[in-house]
């Protein structure tokens, strides 16, 4: 059984826009995207799915905590998603190749023969949930969120809308305008990370 997948789902170095001739735009804008329900990672344990482009795999552990993380492990490379062997116990994903555990920080916290090694953590997104479903953070480069989301629905008085609801300033930036409006339509469920997939 192979415990690697073959995932080149960024667009090439040739086909990529470019800004102004030369600036290199990041493949999404930055923001808030939607990965899955609580309801579904608690049915399913284990979630593997493709992100923006990315491997990844959700989890809770037994505290609730959701960990969204990219599905490569930092040991060998194992493909970490159930569809390979990847597994939760006790709140751990469990590498399915020398069953390396992490945490829902990332961290490697136990092997089956070792200490756990301090430099195998997975990469890992922030998250936010709103009623239940949980969204991750893309940010250009890596970088941390920019910007909050809402912990409630707004009721909406004055003042209390959430800033993807009221981008506060075209002025701020035309991307993140166009990231805001972009992710207002993910929470509208338009859309999720996997792509078009949805309407009202
Ligand atoms: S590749 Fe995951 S524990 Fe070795």
């Amino acid at each position: 059984m192979s415990l690697t997948k073959s995932v080149d789902l960024r667009t090439s170095d040739t086909n990529r826009p470019f800004m102004n001739g030369a600036e290199e735009l990041p493949p999404f804008p930055e923001g808030w995207y939607f990965v899955a329900s609580r309801e579904s990672i608690l049915r399913e344990k284990l979630i593997e799915k493709t992100w923006l482009g990315e491997e990844i795999v959700v989890w809770c552990d037994d505290a609730g905590r959701v960990c969204v993380a990219d599905a490569v492990c930092p040991h060998l490379g194992s493909h970490l998603g159930p569809e390979v062997g990847g597994q939760i116990c006790n709140g751990r994903l469990v590498c399915p190749f020398h069953g390396f555990e992490y945490d829902t920080t990332g961290q490697c916290v136990a092997t089956p023969n070792a200490p756990a090694p301090r430099a195998a953590k997975l990469k890992v997104y922030e998250t936010r949930e709103i009623l239940g479903m949980v969204f991750a953070w893309f940010g250009s480069g890596g970088r941390p969120s920019q910007w909050d989301l809402p912990t409630e629905p707004t009721n909406g008085q004055e003042g209390t809308q959430s800033p993807i609801r009221r981008p506060t300033a075209l002025h701020s930036g035309s991307s993140r305008f166009c990231s805001a409006m972009w992710n207002f339509s993910f929470l509208l469920g338009f859309i999720d990370g996997s792509g078009l997939n949805r309407s009202l």
